[in-house]
C-alpha cells in the first residue's frame, strides 16, 4: 500500500466491536498511544464514522458527543465542534484531531 508522509509507522488499531457502537452510537478508546479516541457513528452509515481525539482544544476538557445536534460539545464553555473536528462555535479556535475509522467484520478500528 502507498504511504503519505507522517503516515509510516500508523497502525489499525481496535477500538470496539459494531454490536457496542451500534447500541449508543459512539466508541471510547480512552488509553492508545495518541491519547483517547472517540469514534462515533453506527454501523448503518459506516462511511459516516468520525473518530477524533475528544480533547477539547481549548483548554483541554473532554468534549461529549451529542448525537441530536450532530456535534461535539465541550462541557467547560461550550464550544462546539463538527464530526470532522471543525469549530462550529467557540471559544476554541482549532479543530479537534481527527483519525481515518473502519469497520471490519465485527470490529471497528482507528488508524493512529
Ligand atoms: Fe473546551 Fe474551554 S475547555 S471550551
Amino acid at each position: 500500500a502507498s504511504s503519505t508522509s507522517g503516515a509510516a509507522n500508523q497502525k489499525w488499531q481496535k477500538v470496539g466491536t459494531v454490536a457496542d457502537l451500534d447500541k449508543t452510537g459512539q466508541l471510547l478508546l480512552a488509553d492508545s498511544p495518541v491519547g483517547a479516541v472517540l469514534v462515533v457513528g453506527t454501523s448503518k452509515a459506516a462511511k459516516d464514522l468520525s473518530a477524533v481525539n475528544p480533547t477539547c482544544t481549548h483548554k483541554g476538557c473532554t468534549v461529549a458527543w451529542k448525537t441530536k445536534k450532530n456535534l461535539f460539545v465541550c462541557p467547560c464553555h461550550d464550544a462546539e465542534f463538527a464530526r470532522d473536528g471543525k469549530v462550529q462555535e467557540g471559544p476554541a479556535e482549532k479543530p479537534l484531531k481527527t483519525y481515518i475509522a473502519k469497520i471490519e467484520s465485527d470490529s471497528v478500528f482507528v488508524k493512529i
